[in-house]
């Protein structure tokens, strides 16, 4: 392809897939823009919560998208989430507000309300976004596109070294059984379910470590364009 316009690279798949890790050592060695949209699920959820919304009230919840303020912050590393100008990184990573982000992710009305605000991400000179639509409804016109799986015993204990590094205490069974029932409104909702664009790379990440999935990764990426 070799032509040098922006594009678009998704990284789509279950919690615990590695995606969000993946997607930010691509965005690094590309030098591209980085879209958690997760987090802007989780961020959504968070603000619900703290509202008292009802989190199955869905023109409740199309409102507080519209006066949503949330912003990311480029640290060192990871970029800091600000709700109202606060940092809530840690609270936005807990499992509760996980749960959350996935009954809010529900709704059809929720998603087309946050189409905008998500692909409002891709800027010059390019963006890496992971989440569970972004190669078919948000970026379906992506350059490349990829779907990290992991089983669900893999997924539970990489998010139990996540939790534990945070400070936050954690159960590798209850994470597990989270993670399966999680996993199931994911896939079987009607709108934007979880599942890999026909046009994506399925990449089984299970027996991999980060570097070996960034470097089959990128080495597609090179590969092709
Ligand atoms: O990836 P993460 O665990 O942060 O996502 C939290 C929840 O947000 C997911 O379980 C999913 O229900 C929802 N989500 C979504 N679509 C995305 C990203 C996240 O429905 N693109």
């Amino acid at each position: 392809m070799n032509d040098n316009s922006p594009y678009v690279v998704t990284i789509d798949g279950p919690g615990g897939s590695g995606k969000g890790s993946l997607a930010l050592s691509i965005a690094k060695e590309l030098g591209f823009h980085l879209l958690d949209s997760g987090a802007i699920y989780r961020l959504l959820a968070l603000k619900a919560m703290r509202e008292d919304v009802d989190l199955d009230d869905e023109n409740a919840l199309v409102e507080l998208v519209a006066a949503l303020d949330i912003r990311f912050e480029t640290g060192d590393e990871l970029s800091i989430p600000l709700l109202d100008n606060e940092d809530v990184s840690a609270v936005l990573r807990t499992e509760e507000t996980g749960d959350a982000a996935s009954r809010v992710a529900r709704h059809g009305p929720v998603r087309s309300a946050l189409l905008a605000v998500q692909q409002a991400f891709f800027k010059a000179p390019g963006l890496v976004a992971d989440g569970r639509d972004m190669g078919t409804v948000v970026f379906p016109e992506a350059r490349f596109k990829f779907f990290l799986y992991a089983s669900v015993e893999i997924r539970a204990q990489r998010r139990y070294k996540q939790l534990i590094n945070m400070g936050l205490s954690a159960s590798i069974p209850q994470l597990q059984a989270d993670m399966t029932e999680r996993d199931e409104r994911d896939r079987n909702r009607e709108a934007s379910p979880l599942l890999p664009a026909v046009d994506a790379l399925v990449v089984d990440s299970s027996l991999l470590d980060l570097n070996q999935v960034t470097e089959l990764v990128l080495g597609h990426i090179r590969d092709v364009d």
